[in-house]
């Protein structure tokens, strides 16, 4: 007589503690004169594959980057509330970095990119202009031209479980301009004539917005970057990274 036993077998997920140094990425010597030169064409060689994440270290794509909500309020708080949700930030991917520095010494990175981002997302419009109150919701876009980001990192050294010492993000800063910003909301009020109007208002005031989104956006894109770039780090040892 047999007997069949199903085992079940659950997958323990495990986060990757130590890995090789993934193909698209080539390793700088820490000895180099020129480090900053060969590390930055290392990234610039390999961002885009990078931002398209990677599923065996644990990495999700960055592009898009989804944001759950921003709201801002044209003029103020008393005139046009517009919430944005479901946003997904769209065009990391694509992202020319400009510069990159190590400094070993006071254990920092610093990066410049240069990226083009469109956001598809949906609007929720309430408040008064002029007065008169106004309620609308629909599709929307967004889109920032030349996003110039220059971000800042700090790190400690630890030992990872491998045993060799590794880069522990610990802090990061982010500054940013933009060159253009252009915005559009569909179908407001169901009126052309009210919707061209406001969203003509709504890029006019394109420098004040960006004001107001510009650090939620920020902070959002550059904690997944650092978020992915920490887990990387994790996986991949300084050794590795930049042997003698
Ligand atoms: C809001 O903006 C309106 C229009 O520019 C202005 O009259 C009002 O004083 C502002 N209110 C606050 C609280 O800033
Ligand atoms: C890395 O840094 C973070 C933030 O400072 C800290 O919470 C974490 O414990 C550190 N990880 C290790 C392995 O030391």
């Amino acid at each position: 007589m047999y007997c069949h036993v199903t085992f079940f077998l659950f997958a323990l997920i495990s986060r990757v503690t130590s890995m090789e140094l993934p193909s698209y990425i080539t390793a700088c010597s820490r000895n180099d004169p020129n480090l900053n030169d060969c590390a930055l064409k290392t990234a610039k060689e390999s961002i885009h594959q990078f931002s398209l994440g990677d599923e065996n270290r644990h990495l999700p794509p960055l592009d898009p980057v989804f944001v759950e909500e921003i709201t801002i309020y044209i003029p103020n708080e008393t005139g046009l509330k517009i919430v944005f949700k479901e946003n997904y930030f769209h065009g990391l991917s694509g992202m020319q970095i400009k510069g990159l520095k190590f400094d070993f010494n006071k254990k920092t990175i610093s990066a410049e990119a240069m990226v083009n981002l469109e956001v598809a997302n949906k609007y929720d419009l309430s408040g008064k202009i002029m007065l008169v109150p106004l309620k609308s919701n629909g599709d929307s876009s967004i889109k920032l031209k030349n996003a110039d980001l220059r971000i800042k990192m700090w790190y400690e050294h630890v030992t990872g479980s491998d045993g060799k010492i590794h880069w522990n993000i610990t802090k990061h800063e982010i500054k940013y301009d933009v060159e253009r910003a252009y915005f559009r909301l569909e179908n407001l009020l169901g009126d052309k004539n009210i919707g061209d109007q406001i969203n003509n208002l709504l890029n006019e005031l394109w420098k004040e917005i960006v004001n107001k989104v510009g650090p939620t956006i920020c902070l959002s894109l550059s904690s997944a970057v650092v978020k992915n770039l920490g887990v990387f780090l994790e996986q991949v040892s300084f050794e590795e990274l930049f042997p003698e």
